[in-house]
């Protein structure tokens, strides 16, 4: 492990953790109907001035600052990856939100926070990635206020897909596991949530794509090269993932038939 990390410039060291720190590195994390549905989700979590929000699976900060610098409220970003969390406070000095949104690392199954302290808790594609998905939900719920909210952005199956597909996803996305929406649905329940809203959207490759254009930060993405390529030439476990990633089963293709995203919200 040691000999690996020594390998990498920024510490990228096991095959599970290449997806999100190429993201990292790129400055560039996603979630699907970009800002639009981040403001959905903003919205129906009824986010203003006073509230006081937990970003989980912040990435690189986009949506942390965003709240914080579009309705003035304090937000705690927490991530996984201590590169995202690097990457976010980098972005929050930028855009001149950094006494306001606070980010450190943390883990979405066991959230450094005490009981009922948010009025809100937003994740966006997040809630995905982690085994154990009910304890997750129950973490957002425990450390959210009586009356408060639970939020989450998901992709969501809308179509049975051919199981070389949900391989394939699990192995270049690390070990991803997308439901339906009855199956996100039943995370906000089992946590105790009621009035419980679920929308389901379908969108294409375009759409996502100038979403993650117009978010992309572009002198991160330039650095990210310098980054990459040194990485990229010392790893063969990093070269030999990517090898592997390019060549995908057919219905990658078609991804879009399969998958949308969906907005689930519940309230304490
Ligand atoms: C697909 S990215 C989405 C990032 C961000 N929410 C966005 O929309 O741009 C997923 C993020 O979740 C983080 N993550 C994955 N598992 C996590 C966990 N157990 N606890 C906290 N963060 C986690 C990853 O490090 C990554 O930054």
């Amino acid at each position: 492990m040691e000999n690996k990390k020594q390998l990498s410039p920024e510490g990228i060291s096991e095959p599970e953790s290449y997806y999100f720190e190429l993201q990292a590195s790129w400055g560039l994390t996603k979630h699907m109907g970009g800002l639009n549905a981040t403001r959905e989700l903003i919205e129906l979590c009824y986010i203003d001035k006073d509230s006081y929000v937990l970003d989980v699976g912040c990435g690189v900060g986009i949506t942390a600052c965003h709240i914080t610098k579009e309705y003035g409220c304090k937000v705690v970003g927490i991530d996984l990856s201590e590169m995202m969390v690097k990457r976010s406070k980098e972005r929050a000095k930028r855009k001149g939100v950094e006494d306001k949104v606070e980010f450190r690392v943390g883990d979405a199954q066991d959230l450094p926070f005490n009981d009922g302290v948010f009025d809100a808790v937003i994740c966006e594609s997040v809630v995905a990635f982690p085994k154990d998905k009910q304890k997750v939900v129950s973490e957002y719920a425990r450390v959210t206020k009586p009356g408060g909210y639970v939020g989450m952005n998901e992709v969501t199956w809308i179509k049975t897909p051919p199981p070389e597909l949900v391989e394939y996803l699990s192995h270049a996305m690390a070990n991803v596991e997308f439901l339906t929406s009855d199956g996100w649905k039943e995370l906000l329940e089992g946590s105790g949530l009621t009035d419980i809203v679920v929308r389901t959207y379908k969108t294409n490759a375009l759409s996502q794509w100038i979403n993650e254009i117009r978010e992309l930060d572009f002198r991160d993405y330039s650095r990210a090269w310098y980054r990459f390529l040194p990485m990229y030439i010392k790893s063969p476990a990093l070269r030999s993932w990517i090898k592997e990633i390019w060549l995908p089963p057919k219905s990658v293709f078609h991804i879009f038939k399969y998958f949308g995203y969906g907005i689930y919200v519940g309230r304490k």
